[in-house]
């Protein structure tokens, strides 16, 4: 997808954290930086989010409008998801956010069993919680792909066509909504556990390369879970 538009949309505190980063999707790694959950609480106003976490509200407010406007004027593609249909949405997460967790999820599986088999003497408590938190994520995230893809994404094309009516899907979106709470809830415990993904002094290659790919896990999932909460799943 290229549709890069010079056009600067306004943005303010009563927004919710959701439709911020539905304008500007580089506003989910300032949340992240700032350890506003917006995973699980995407529906929250922007303030109010702030407000809750000690944060300025006009302060980062500001930020954000600041890195949004260089963006745009840099010429870097705002992708604007709600220019998508759901169809394309659709596709654009299946191809985008489904690939890269099938494709990473067993890699990241075989680097946190290895981390764990060799360091696992020297950090055993930290290594052994990786270990079986990613394995618990990793089962729960297969299901819930499987699931979206045989389940949910048929019957929102039919939607979409006006062939099926929005209840026969709400009970599904429910479930698969709680799906994503639980598997934010496991990356919040990763983060804690490790602080913050930090490897100990004099770590070898494949324990940075393994806390840095479950940091990079972390902010596609954040991505992938934020078109689906706060755009796919609105009806
Ligand atoms: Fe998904
Ligand atoms: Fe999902």
């Amino acid at each position: 997808m290229n549709n890069s538009k010079l056009e600067i949309k306004e943005l303010d505190k009563n927004m919710s954290l959701g439709q911020v980063a539905g304008i500007y999707p580089g506003a989910i790694n300032i949340f992240m930086d700032l350890e506003i959950d917006f995973c699980c609480g995407g529906n929250r106003p922007l303030g109010e989010a702030l407000k809750e976490e000690n944060h300025n509200v006009d302060e980062v407010l500001e930020t954000i409008r600041e890195k949004y406007r260089r963006d745009v004027k840099a010429g870097k593609t705002i992708e604007d998801f709600g220019r998508l249909s759901k169809g394309e949405l659709m596709d654009h997460i299946i191809q985008t956010h489904h690939e890269y967790l099938r494709a990473n999820l067993p890699r990241i599986q075989s680097l946190t069993d290895t981390i764990f088999r060799v360091h696992g003497e020297n950090h055993y408590q930290m290594l052994h919680f990786v270990k079986e938190s990613f394995n618990a994520l990793k089962k729960e995230l297969e299901a819930h792909l499987e699931k979206e893809e045989t389940d949910l994404f048929p019957k929102m094309r039919e939607y979409e066509q006006g062939r099926l009516d929005k209840a026969a899907m709400e009970t599904t979106i429910q479930e698969l909504e709680q799906e994503h709470d639980a598997a934010g809830d496991i990356l919040k415990d990763l983060r804690r556990k490790t602080k913050g993904f930090t490897v100990p002094a004099g770590a070898c290659n494949t324990f940075v390369f393994a806390f840095e790919k479950l940091e990079e896990l972390e902010k596609d999932l954040f991505q992938h879970i934020h078109l689906e909460n706060n755009m796919l799943f609105k009806l």
